[in-house]
């Protein structure tokens, strides 16, 4: 395999020594950084009396944070709001919608999202929801055409994984917006396993929500969500899932009827998780020094390898071979997921399982041509092997 000489920023992450890790998908490696964050958090916080914590640096991590993650979604500054995680992020979105009152109540989302997409829209259902959920025939991909055709002038929203968790199948985000906004609905796209892998352009797609997270292919720490709302939509929501922190003036801390913030703050709840944020920092400032474009590329080459050289092999690829429909994992068949998830760590190769799918394999800008090499050739030698100790 042949590939541009870039910097992969090895010596910043600690875990690495440990082992080849192919498990951007899931939880990234913690960078060094994160040691000094935490400290700078820790410090802050003993500090409080002398200098308010809040007014020197907490109050505002939100919004710097939040700024940085809307430069890797291809966002405008202002336009991403930091969530408890994802699913939060979701359940945000929903609670907009006043499905009873109009005839524009469908929500259409596919077999291939995160369970929580299909959890909290069933919950609307009692809420007036009408839920259509875009089948996966081969379980790898939802065909276009039938996202398309599931759209219509009775669908408010069209809410799905961008990048599938389960697949690694990425939908023709532009064709959606495209085909919703003519229909007068709003698309949300789910760029958990998108963002920091692929290049995204929320700008240019005009797509109206992004939901995600930092500990996969942002190399944060857990409970740091976030919500992309598209920025001239912003006013014209008032989620009904809010807090304190959401309202215009919070320090006024003013009797309702809710004031909602004029700014993407409006979609936040109550106190932010300030950790996280401090988690989330060094990976953050790693992905962007590196570039989200070199990333991509990087991405494309070698699930394009290891795709070919499990090709060769004759063995099952459950990830679209079309690299304009994956993202940044290859998900290959084995008989029995978990026990070859355990035979290849105690080789030193960390991958996980899904159910249907098999092994998700993900190597990310800080993997070594050579260590996606040798994963390879050692899951090769396990397959080979069989299951006979
Ligand atoms: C695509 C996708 N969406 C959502 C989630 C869950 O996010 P959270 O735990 O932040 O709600 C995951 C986690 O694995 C995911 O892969």
């Amino acid at each position: 395999m042949e590939g541009p000489n870039i910097d992969r920023r090895r010596a910043e992450f600690p875990t690495l020594a440990s082992g080849i890790h192919l498990l951007s998908h899931s939880l990234g490696p913690v960078p060094r950084a994160a040691r000094e964050s935490l400290l700078a958090y820790y410090e802050a916080w003993e500090q409080h009396t002398s200098e308010d914590a809040w007014a020197a640096s907490w109050w505002e991590l939100s919004q710097q944070v939040g700024d940085r993650i809307a430069r890797l979604l291809g966002a405008a500054p202002g336009s991403v709001q930091i969530q408890p995680n994802a699913s939060i992020a979701l359940a945000s979105v929903a609670s907009c919608f006043d499905f009873a009152s109009t005839k524009r109540n469908k929500v259409v989302t596919s077999a291939l999202d995160f369970p929580s997409m299909e959890y909290i829209w069933e919950a609307q259902r009692s809420l007036g929801a009408k839920v259509e959920i875009v089948g996966s025939p081969d379980g790898i991909t939802v065909p276009l055409e039938n996202i398309l055709a599931a759209i219509d002038d009775t669908t408010s929203l069209v809410a799905m994984s961008h990048t599938s968790f389960r697949s690694s199948y990425r939908v023709d985000a532009k064709a959606i917006v495209g085909r919703a906004h003519s229909l007068g609905a709003l698309v949300l796209l789910d760029v958990y396993q998108s963002a920091g892998s692929i290049d995204l352009d929320a700008s240019i797609w005009g797509v109206d929500f992004l939901i995600g997270g930092t500990i996969k292919w942002l190399c944060g720490g857990p409970a740091c969500g976030y919500l992309y709302v598209r920025p001239d939509l912003q006013r014209d929501l008032q989620p009904r899932l809010t807090g304190w922190v959401a309202h215009d003036a919070p320090f006024d801390f003013a009797h309702s009827p809710m004031r909602y913030a004029r700014s993407v703050r409006r979609f936040a709840q109550g106190t932010p998780s300030i950790p996280a944020l401090y988690s989330a920092l060094p990976g953050l400032q790693i992905l962007e020094e590196v570039g989200v474009e070199t990333i991509a590329g990087e991405s494309r080459r070698r699930t394009e390898w290891m795709i070919k050289f499990a090709l060769e092999r004759g063995w099952k690829i459950n990830s679209p071979r079309d690299v304009n429909e994956r993202g940044g994992s290859v998900m290959i068949d084995v008989d029995d997921g978990p026990a070859m998830v355990d035979r290849l760590a105690q080789r030193k190769v960390f991958v996980d399982c899904r159910p249907g799918v098999g092994l998700r394999i993900s190597p990310h800008f800080f993997n070594t041509d050579e260590e996606v090499e040798e994963a390879m050739t050692i899951l090769s030698q396990l397959i080979g092997e069989g299951f006979a100790e």
